[in-house]
């Protein structure tokens, strides 16, 4: 389908989806810009919307009856839902709840406007607007991403004080702001399949450097000091990074992971080399150091292979101590903003809480890596984020969850807490 795109929205039919959010208090304003515009604009409202706002109030704005109910013969016998659905270029969803995602995302059509998004072959935007814990969620994140898959633009949700007094990601964006990022989004018309052109943009102009994998420690030409970490949350938080617009470079161990679209990867082996490549890549406004990095090396690496003696006798290696990246970068005057990661098997809050504090980092991701199915090697994670706010540590755990959407979730909390 071509949109009868003009300059901006002129000449456009654009269904505006409100459902039941406080926000839908400025879907008013929203549909007064989009009639600005030029664009033809028709509201259809959830049954839980007009608790906020009256669909007389929408009728009013837009010159045109606002529907409400699938089962309303005196509409249909207007336009009927499937003609409504034909009709729109754009649909547009604002607010839309977790529950409107979640019906949206398993394909339901249980009320007037899920039928019409599962009926239309219109361009579909929604604008996600609900309390910060609500978007966090994994099931709610979950369906945003199953939505970007099936072809959904999401714009925002933005980050500030919400109605309920929390504080965090999941306010709608500003009627304004909506208005913007929908025409850029008609601009970039995205295939259905990708979904990094649908993700919100919000590190756009950020530059991150991420450290992933293990490091290789030498002791002579063929033997090495390592651990068992394979790169997988590295590098889904460089994934996820580039996808909400930033500049990544990703300092790389060896691994064996494909490098993510649009990262910049660097590689190295040894825990001194990382350090060099980190601090070569600075300054940035995010560094994440998610590397397993060997705590020590060789205190001489043998030129030759070590040969096995003769004897029955053991053989002993002197190690020193590798340079520790992540307190490195945080102790800089032009410190980024800062995180690490702890994977520990024991009294895991109180190791991380006392790494946060020693290496002075903004947030730290712990993990306990003697859990089963969670950790080094696994496709699924679960951690607890720890950060300090006027001195007191705060925590929020992240349940069991695969890699890659736990990434967006941490990226969440670094949002919501960047400078
Ligand atoms: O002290 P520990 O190794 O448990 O701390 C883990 C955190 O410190 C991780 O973020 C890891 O990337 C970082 N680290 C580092 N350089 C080291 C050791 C750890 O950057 N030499």
């Amino acid at each position: 389908m071509s949109l009868p795109l003009g300059p901006g929205l002129a000449g456009t039919r654009i269904l505006l989806g409100i459902s039941a959010g406080i926000a839908a208090y400025k879907s008013a304003h929203l549909a007064r810009l989009l009639k600005k515009t030029d664009a033809e604009v028709r509201v259809v409202m959830t049954a839980g919307a007009q608790a906020f706002i009256t669909p007389l109030t929408l009728q009013a704005l837009t010159g045109e009856p606002v529907r409400t109910s699938l089962l309303d013969p005196e509409a249909e016998a207007g336009m009927g839902h499937i003609e409504l659905a034909k009709w729109a270029d754009i649909i547009l969803i604002a607010p839309a709840t977790a529950d409107l995602m979640a019906r949206l995302a398993h394909g339901h059509a249980d009320d007037l406007l899920t039928t019409l998004c599962l009926a239309s072959e219109a361009r579909c935007l929604m604008a996600p607007a609900m309390n910060q814990a609500m978007w966090r969620h994994p099931a709610t994140l979950a369906n945003a991403d199953r939505l970007r898959e099936l072809g959904w633009t999401l714009l925002g949700p933005d980050a500030g004080d919400q109605a309920c007094g929390d504080v965090g990601l999941g306010r709608m964006l500003e009627p304004e702001a909506i208005l913007t990022q929908l025409l850029a989004a008609l601009e970039q018309r995205p295939d259905k399949s990708s979904k990094a052109m649908c993700v919100h943009q919000d590190l756009a102009g950020k530059r991150v450097v991420i450290t992933a994998g293990p490091t290789r420690e030498a002791l002579d030409p063929v033997r090495y000091l390592s651990n068992h970490s394979s790169g997988k949350m590295g590098y889904a938080l460089a994934a996820a990074c580039a996808e909400r617009g930033a500049s990544v470079s990703l300092v790389s161990g060896p691994v064996t992971l494909a490098t993510p679209p649009g990262v910049d990867r660097i590689d190295v082996t040894s825990a001194t080399q990382m350090l060099a490549t980190v601090e070569a890549q600075l300054p940035c406004d995010l560094f994440i150091g998610c590397a397993a990095v060997a705590d020590y090396r060789a205190a001489k690496v043998s030129e030759h292979k070590l040969k096995k003696r003769d004897d029955e006798s053991g053989l002993t290696l002197e190690l020193v101590r590798n340079p520790d990246i992540v307190a490195t970068v945080a102790a800089r005057p032009d410190r980024p903003f800062t995180v690490g990661f702890a994977a520990e098997t024991r009294d895991l809050e109180t190791h991380a809480g006392s790494k946060l504090e020693r290496k002075r980092l903004d947030l730290i991701v712990a993990n306990d890596v003697s859990r089963e199915g969670v950790g080094f090697g696994s496709d699924d994670n679960a951690v607890t984020l720890l950060w300090l706010d006027n001195g007191q540590t705060q925590q929020q755990p992240l349940p069991i969850q695969p890699k890659a959407t736990l990434a967006g979730a941490i990226l969440d909390h670094i949002v919501a807490h960047l400078p």
